[in-house]
């Protein structure tokens, strides 16, 4: 199954560096020696087992920008799953953006009716941390009134944080066609496990693909207030940033990341391979739960998530 991504936004905004952090493991500190995309750089992305992402990654000068939306506008805006559009938090030509925004939100329209709409307010590590929430606040409701009747999800990121990756992993979330029922399997895994939390992360960009907390709920044991406070909600995408600079630090030595065992006063965690595409994080409270039950739980679950 083939879904189409587009990454769109103005010249700069931040869409390769973000486009190869996520998907080629690039650190954030390379992304400065990227030059501007040329019209549109296709990739394909295998991302789950039958699941092919084709991001098109839009460069965003203004003659490219004009012509995917006059002679190129059928081939862009057909047959789009998502359309990611990058606003650089401290764009000076904000109008402009905004109204080439509205022609692709047009073109979608006529092309793809279907399609979801991501608005990443980024490089927000620009913007003073005391004045973050209000410019992020006035931002967003800048973006919803500019997308009129479309319904669009709004996140706010930078690639010096953890927040691209909850942006992304929500993005991704929509093309996978079985995430509520993976959802449901690690529920039951960890019952099984006697677990707090199970999480399930895609191989390669470690980006979450579903998590055994209910969906609109980002804790886990919601009828337990103790665990409740102590879990934090950015743990899905802090889990995310750390692995994958862990795995950096590992290709650099030259080894491969294979697992990770964690013993702690209050927890225990394995993060192992569940299938060939996915990592699981198991994470257990209890602490008569030796970490071998848990690996042998995650052997004996494998078939049943392959
Ligand atoms: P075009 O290819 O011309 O469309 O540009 P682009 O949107 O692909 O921009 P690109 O990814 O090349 O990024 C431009 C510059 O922004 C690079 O120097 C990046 O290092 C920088 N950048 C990207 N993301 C961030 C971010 O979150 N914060 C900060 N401070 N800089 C960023």
């Amino acid at each position: 199954m083939k879904k189409k991504v587009l990454l769109m936004g103005a010249s700069g905004s931040g869409k390769t560096s973000m486009r190869s952090m996520i998907f080629s493991n690039n650190p954030a500190s390379l992304t400065s020696r990227l030059g501007a995309t040329i019209d549109v750089e296709q990739n394909h992305v295998r991302f789950l087992g039958d699941l092919i992402l084709n991001l098109w990654d839009c460069g965003g000068q203004d003659a490219f920008m004009d012509s995917y939306l006059s002679t190129q506008r059928s081939v862009i805006f057909s047959h789009v799953g998502v359309m990611i559009y990058v606003f650089d938090v401290e764009s000076r030509e904000m109008e402009k953006d905004l109204e080439y925004y509205r022609d692709c939100l047009e073109g979608l329209s006529q092309f793809s009716k279907n399609a979801n709409v991501f608005l990443l307010v980024h490089k927000v590590d620009l913007v003073r941390e005391a004045e973050r929430n209000t410019v992020v606040e006035r931002k967003v409701e800048e973006l919803e009134k500019a997308s009129g009747e479309t319904p669009v999800k709004v996140f706010s990121t930078s690639i010096y944080d953890e927040s691209l990756y909850k942006a992304w992993s929500n993005i991704v979330n929509t093309l996978i066609p079985n995430a509520r029922n993976l959802s449901k399997h690690l529920r039951i895994f960890a019952e099984a496990c006697n677990a707090t939390e199970v999480i399930l992360f895609e191989r390669t960009t470690f980006l979450v693909i579903a998590t055994s907390s209910h969906a609109d709920s980002s804790d886990a044991f919601p009828s337990d207030p103790v665990a409740l406070h102590a879990l934090d909600p950015k743990r899905y995408e802090r889990t995310s940033e750390l692995i994958k600079a862990f795995k950096q630090s590992c290709s650099r030595l030259r080894e491969e990341f294979r697992s990770l065992e964690m013993e702690l006063a209050e927890f225990t965690a394995v993060l192992d391979e569940m299938t060939k595409n996915t990592y699981v994080l198991v994470v257990v409270h209890d602490p008569v739960i030796e970490t071998a039950a848990i690996r042998m739980n995650i052997c004996m679950a494998r078939k049943k998530f392959e």
